[in-house]
């Protein structure tokens, strides 16, 4: 099943090829100028200037044989040789009566599946979430979604940042806080079943709120007392060595991080399919430094060990890849390298990193190395970039307090927000309170995921939640709104024994809308392409809009005739299975009622 711009497209570049021109003029594409058409060919003006003739009279020949065109209702040629053009109103229905037939609501799959790893979220053991993390889960969890949706075998992994300096902190800062926990790090406890026991116990009570209040401690003092970082630095070495006290203490740490943060991330309807952590590539460490010094890439530098990236031709000197540091430890892009190597198990066609711009050097190293070494096939590695989501000051956003976001705080927040405004807009009055909380969970959801992925990634924008929480403009909630509506209205529909019929295309409203539910296919395939869902949510909203002036212009429970009133709750049926469908791809749930 192809879109109507892929149909005409068909049709167009066959009155091409009649006319002795290349059928590759025929590319048909949505009408910038919808009042004038609904799809245009551009063709006759490229096709003109290869025959060096006049670019009207190419279109008018080509209008001509398009003349007797059933899918065409009407063709006329604009400016220097745009040809426009105007679907009959039973190819549109013919299209609409198929989307609404189809599960996938009109959007295809691609013909040759890849297989593809997300890499997002990146959350870090201890240290706290921040916007990047925040913008990276949304835009991962959607574009994890839009690949699954065109047919590729996806593979979202949140590279949970478990290893490193931080855990030494944590180590000591445990060990100093509570003697119970310095016996499990120094191993003091009996080998019994008793010293299990207390072992246990004392774990419990190593909490994440614990945690939370230790590495901002331990890191700010780390800064200013040498010896205190001294004491850290042999602690992760002593971790990386296997001491099994540390080990103990490290799994706990990791294990309360995680569960949280599944928690939290889950309640954002977002879930990722693999854990896999910085930990986890250790052990490919030391033979991948050894492989690298003899392929002859490695290169001494200060103490350190370096790879240079380099390459003639760079607009910038982009720095060399510090592998081991000159205190011996690997660093942050030697685990990206080894996770290269880690993630040939899976044979990724593509692998997408989806995190902060601002580390779009760091990428473009480990990359580069990760070629020169031959340890992956050229274009397989992209970096997807994203801007930042900005306080009204301009700079990333803080909280209140000017500290980093926590998480739990930012869906407190929001979903404060969200009880608010349907307690303002008196919606979801009657609902039982657990159905309330878990609409205004949607209604969050929905604000904070839409007002992120409506722009393109590469921007940055204001977090500015009264705007985003909004049930009017451009929001996730009006979305949501909208869709409910929809759910009511068919219903209500059932209630009275009305059914769906066949579509017919008659009145303009009905026109723009079943022309806007041919477009979802292009729409997916350019957040595919682009790797930006912002083409989603921008089909998504429009949808919503085109959707609401048809309800204002079309009676449905009121139409004049059954036949009538069939064919526009298929309309309102369809548009809400692609809506949410579109939704669905942004990682937004409807509710039911509100
Ligand atoms: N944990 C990292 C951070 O907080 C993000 C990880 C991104 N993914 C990667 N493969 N490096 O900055």
């Amino acid at each position: 099943m192809t879109d109507l711009a892929g149909a005409l497209g068909a049709a167009v570049a066959a009155a091409f090829d009649a006319c002795g021109l290349g059928p590759e003029f025929g590319r048909v594409s949505v009408s910038d100028r919808p009042d004038l058409a609904d799809f245009q060919c551009n063709g006759a003006l490229a096709a003109a200037k290869a025959a060096r003739r006049n670019p009207r009279e190419i279109a008018a020949a080509v209008a001509e044989r398009l003349a007797s065109e059933p899918l065409l209702a009407a063709v006329e040629i604009a400016g220097p040789g745009f040809i426009n053009l105007k679907v009959s109103a039973d190819a549109l229905a013919d299209r609409a009566n198929a989307i609404a037939a189809d599960p996938r609501a009109g959007a295809e799959r691609v013909a040759a599946p890849r297989r593809v790893m997300v890499d997002y979220g990146g959350p870090n053991v201890a240290k706290e979430l921040h916007v990047g993390h925040l913008r990276s889960s949304i835009i991962g969890e959607a574009l994890k979604r839009i690949y699954r949706f065109r047919g590729d075998e996806v593979v979202g992994d949140a590279h949970f940042g478990d290893w490193g300096f931080q855990m030494g902190l944590l180590i000591i800062a445990a060990s100093d806080e509570d003697p119970r926990w310095r016996a499990i790090a120094e191993e003091t406890l009996p080998a019994t079943h008793e010293g299990q026991a207390q072992a246990d116990a004392a774990l419990a009570d190593l909490r994440l709120e614990v945690l939370e209040r230790l590495y901002p401690m331990a890191a700010a003092r780390a800064k200013e007392d040498q010896d205190y970082r001294d004491r850290a630095r042999r602690a992760t070495a002593g971790l990386q060595a296997g001491r099994p006290g540390y080990l103990r203490l490290w799994r706990h740490f990791t294990s309360v991080t995680r569960v949280a943060l599944e928690r939290d991330f889950h309640t954002l309807g977002i879930d990722f399919d693999l854990w896999k952590g910085e930990s986890d590539v250790q052990p490919l460490i030391e033979p991948m430094v050894e492989d690298l010094r003899q392929k002859g890439l490695l290169e001494p530098d200060q103490g350190a060990m370096i790879v240079r990236v380099a390459r003639q031709g760079d607009k910038r000197e982009l720095p060399p890849l510090l592998v081991v540091s000159s205190e011996g430890s690997a660093m942050y892009g030697t685990t990206d390298v080894a996770t290269i190597l880690d993630r040939r198990a899976f044979n990724p066609d593509l692998v997408l990193y989806c995190v902060d711009q601002r580390q779009a050097d760091h990428f473009e190293q480990v990359f580069r190395a990760a070629l020169m070494a031959g340890y992956v096939a050229e274009g397989v590695l992209e970096h997807v970039g994203f801007g930042t989501m900005n306080g009204t000051d301009g700079k990333p956003f803080k909280t209140r307090a000017g500290g980093v976001l926590k998480l739990r705080d930012l869906i407190d927040m929001v979903m404060e927000k969200a009880r608010e405004r349907l307690h303002e807009a008196g919606l979801g009055a009657d609902l039982p309170a657990e159905a309330f909380e878990e609409t205004a969970r949607k209604v969050a959801v929905a604000a904070l995921k839409f007002a992120d992925l409506q722009n393109f990634r590469g921007t940055s924008y204001i977090f500015d939640l009264d705007r985003f929480s909004s049930f009017e403009g451009k929001t996730g909630p009006y979305l949501l709104y909208q869709a409910v509506r929809i759910k009511s209205l068919l219903r209500k529909a059932a209630e009275e024994g009305a059914g769906v019929g066949e579509i017919l295309v008659g009145e303009p409203a009905e026109r723009d809308l079943a022309l806007l539910l041919d477009g979802f296919d292009h729409a997916a395939f350019e957040a595919y392409d682009k790797k930006a869902p912002n083409f989603i949510a921008e089909h998504a909203y429009r949808l919503a809009q085109t959707f609401s002036r048809f309800y204002a212009a079309c009676p449905v429970l009121a139409a004049p005739d059954a036949a009538t009133r069939g064919s526009r709750l298929a309309l309102a049926a369809a548009t809400l299975r692609q809506l949410e469908a579109a939704l669905g791809l942004l990682g937004i749930e409807t509710p039911e009622r509100m």
